[in-house]
């Protein structure tokens, strides 16, 4: 190849959005929404990253509630990530059509275990179909004996107050206000237990009026899968479990075996939305599509705790990478996300600019109260634990999944990733409220009510060095 034929990649930094004139008088009047794949629509366009120090169902319940949406990484077994999915699924819903129950003869040790492994305040009891009484954590605070029946500490039927199915939610609302209780079981006039209608439940569709909800009232929720070994089985799982979108995460998407294993997903699975990635060129993007992507996911390398372009030499700067994979995908509808390397809220108007539908956060994440990783001092500040998929110890435990690793088998492993620490950075809703405001203001900028018209109307202008430091607060003490 002739170095005069080489094409030059950009990234954020080495462009500004030009401001324009601009309609929006106030960034209350910016609409965020943004189409994901077929049927995902969100009123926010972000993901946190399917990464085991990012996204499990903790942070997927507040990316939703807040109109994003949560990844649950895939590097834990079959049942425990569609567990993680359950809990997503059963978080928050109108109506809850198969309530946790427990029978009667039941032990309280074993409705705490349940209690505690669901992460649910209370469970229904239940004998034969029929609604029996109520057990909760309260009840089970002070007991000492917990060999003792269910039965034996449960408020029963008498004392409970019910509805009948089909009660409209203002009707459930009045009830649960007017005894000052928490759930609202649904009984037939058999009898039979066929819902349950929760204030919690109530108070957050009040509280959070654009979380990203299903037809049933249920928080959405992804999931990632491989495309060896058990990802069928582990795909079916997730789908059975109700999971919203399918995420075909591999680092090198653009592979005869990823190619594969999406057209393998797409025949079996024809109506799950699928999104498969990572890719960094049209050709990949458009082979993605080919095989049966709804959605592309973009980035190859330029995620904080990657080495993959130091230790492998690839990679594309991911502002080019966006404006290329968005050029192709847009011929045929199709969205794409850009996963990696997002700093600021200014990174994320521009990757939109670019073309992308969403962008899918790790770094920005990893620091939230609702990240899985672990929180540690230093210094007399407070960080959580961040780390690459790629990295040494990731691969460490992703291999031991299927068999135990000696001394040898881990010194074999080439790692693309390093492991890290991010700043606490507090609740996931507040940092996505200072991120989305940003980008509201960014879209104002660029004369863009909506995301649509930012793609349409932005205008990039590449800087220097020199502009980037202008850019950057310089000649003054920070305090
Ligand atoms: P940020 O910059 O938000 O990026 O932290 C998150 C994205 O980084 C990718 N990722 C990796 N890339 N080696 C890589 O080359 C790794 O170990 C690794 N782990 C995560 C991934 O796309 C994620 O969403």
């Amino acid at each position: 190849m002739e170095l005069d034929r080489v094409p030059l990649g950009l990234t954020f930094d080495d462009v500004l959005l030009v401001p324009r004139r601009s309609p929006v008088e106030s960034r209350g009047q910016v609409d965020t929404r943004t189409r994901l794949a077929r049927g995902v629509e969100l009123a926010i366009p972000i993901l946190s990253a399917n990464m085991d120090a990012v996204t499990e169902s903790e942070m997927a319940i507040a990316m939703a509630r807040e109109g994003g949406l949560g990844v649950i990484h895939r590097f834990l077994p079959v049942e425990r990530q569609v567990a993680e999915v359950r809990r997503v699924k059963r978080a928050e819903s109108i109506v809850i059509e198969e309530p946790y129950t427990i029978a009667p003869h039941q032990t309280l040790r074993e409705a705490l275990a349940f209690l505690e492994e669901h992460g649910s305040a209370g469970l229904l009891v239940v004998e034969g179909g029929r609604l029996v009484g109520i057990v909760t954590a309260r009840d089970l605070l002070f007991e000492d004996d917990l060999d003792r029946p269910v039965r034996d500490v449960m408020t029963p039927r008498e004392r409970l107050v019910t509805a009948p199915p089909g009660i409209t939610m203002e009707e459930a609302k009045r009830i649960l206000h007017a005894h000052r209780i928490e759930k609202l079981p649904l009984v037939d006039s058999e009898g039979r237990l066929v819902g349950l209608v929760t204030s919690r439940d109530l108070r957050s569709r009040m509280q959070h009026p654009h979380a990203t909800k299903d037809e049933r009232g249920r928080l959405r929720v992804a999931a990632a899968v491989g495309v060896r070994g058990d990802y069928l089985e582990r795909a079916e799982a997730l789908v059975d479990e109700g999971v919203d979108l399918l995420v075909v995460d591999v680092a090198h998407g653009h592979s005869d075996v990823v190619l594969r294993a999406v057209r393998t997903l797409r025949s079996r699975f024809p109506h799950v939305p699928l999104m498969a990635g990572n890719v960094a060129t049209a050709e990949g993007t458009l082979d993605l599509i080919e095989a049966g992507a709804d959605a592309v996911k973009v980035g190859v390398g330029p995620g904080s705790t990657c080495t993959t372009r130091v230790v492998t030499g690839a990679g594309v700067p991911q502002l080019s990478a966006i404006l290329e994979c968005a050029r192709a995908a847009r011929e045929r509808g199709i969205p794409v996300v850009a996963d990696g390397g997002i700093r600021s809220s200014g990174d994320i108007t521009k990757a939109l600019a670019a073309g992308a539908a969403a962008v899918m956060l790790g770094n920005l994440l990893a620091g939230t109260e609702e990240s899985p990783g672990t929180t540690i001092i230093r210094n007399g500040r407070q960080y959580k634990t961040y780390r690459g998929m790629a990295s040494l110890w990731a691969t460490a435990r992703r291999k031991a999944l299927d068999n135990p690793l000696d001394d040898e088998d881990i010194g074999q492993i080439v790692a693309e990733g390093v492991e890290a620490l991010v700043p606490y950075r507090g609740r996931v809703a507040d940092v996505l409220r200072q991120l989305v405001g940003g980008l509201r203001s960014g879209m104002s900028y660029c004369g863009a009510r909506t995301i649509p018209e930012l793609q349409h109307n932005a205008r990039f202008v590449r800087i220097t060095p020199a502009g980037l430091r202008e850019s950057l607060p310089h000649d003054v003490e920070l305090v």
